[in-house]
């Protein structure tokens, strides 16, 4: 079936506020060249009030869709007709997929990234083998956690300097998740298969994580959703240590593809050319 839609240009964007920060364009134009495809992806600032205005005009303008991010990914999933399983468990969506007859479809692609780029960089990584850790309990915690129990994981123990958050992440997601308070971080690596920092720690102009991990397995695999800088303090120290370590930056890339393929029809790769293209700008 076509549609007016499709004569024209490829339109998709990220709705943010703020939204200069976002990474997302350049991700997009370069994949828009690498398949030979004529499409505009465009930073939208969108303040929190206007969002569901802001949809409904995109959508009447021609765009396939938009991925959204702070203050948005709860809004887009109320705007939603139908949402992802994701989306549902995480209780956010950061792509909204315009849909010919009209609805929007609410996805959370964040879980997606997250497994493709630990599988892809930690190869040897067997889910079911052990327990993972998260350090933090945030929004980027809640996809974390619910990707690493889709992968099988045994259990995930989450520790966060809030303690009651951890909580809260038991009491959504079931008895596999255990909440640990944050002074025993170092204590809780032993025996994991996975150690994850899905905090702010680590991020260019924040203090660093403070992890020992003289007690984590040497097999272990360590992995930070901070990607700026690239090698933080805690992958750093992994690497001292031997252990396997893998950066944020995939996450983020591989987060785009669904978007990407439902709108346009093509799975984008995950190249070398695109980590070059979205790292100006990264240490
Ligand atoms: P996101 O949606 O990206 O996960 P967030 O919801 O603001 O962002 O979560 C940030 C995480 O970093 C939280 O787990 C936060 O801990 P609190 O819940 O206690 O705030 C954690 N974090 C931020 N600064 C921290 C610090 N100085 N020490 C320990 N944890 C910190």
């Amino acid at each position: 079936m076509t549609d007016e839609r499709d004569e024209r240009p490829l339109l998709a964007g990220v709705c943010g506020d703020p939204i200069a920060q976002s990474k997302s364009p350049r991700l997009f134009r370069h994949w828009f060249e690498t398949y030979g495809l004529a499409g505009h992806y465009v930073p939208l600032k969108v303040a929190a009030p206007d969002f569901p205005d802001a949809i409904r005009g995109l959508q009447k303008a021609g765009f396939r869709g938009v991925n959204c991010t702070i203050p948005h990914k709860i809004s887009a999933l109320e705007i939603a007709d139908e949402v992802s399983d994701s989306a549902r468990a995480i209780g956010a969506a950061n792509t909204l997929t315009f849909r010919r007859d009209g609805s929007f479809f609410a996805d959370n692609t964040d879980a997606f990234g997250f497994i493709e780029n630990l599988r892809i960089g930690a190869a040897g990584w067997d889910p079911p083998s052990a327990p993972a850790v998260m350090l933090g309990a945030g929004g980027a915690a809640r996809a974390g956690i619910f990707a690493l129990l889709e992968a099988g994981v045994p259990a995930v123990r989450v520790l966060n300097r809030t303690r009651e958050k951890a909580q809260k992440l038991r009491d959504h997601f079931g008895e596999r998740v255990e909440a640990i308070s944050w002074n025993e971080r170092n204590d809780a690596l032993a025996g994991s298969g996975v150690i994850v920092n899905s905090t702010s720690l680590g991020m260019l102009g924040n203090p660093p994580l403070e992890l020992v991990l003289a007690d984590a397995s040497k097999d272990a695999v360590v992995t930070d959703m901070v990607y700026n800088p690239l090698e933080t303090p805690l992958l750093a120290a992994a690497k001292a240590r031997g252990m396997i370590a893998v950066d944020g930056l995939g996450m983020l890339l591989h987060q785009a593809r669904p978007g990407f393929r439902t709108w346009f029809e093509i799975d984008p790769d995950v190249t070398a050319g695109l980590r070059a293209a979205c790292l100006e700008g990264v240490r």
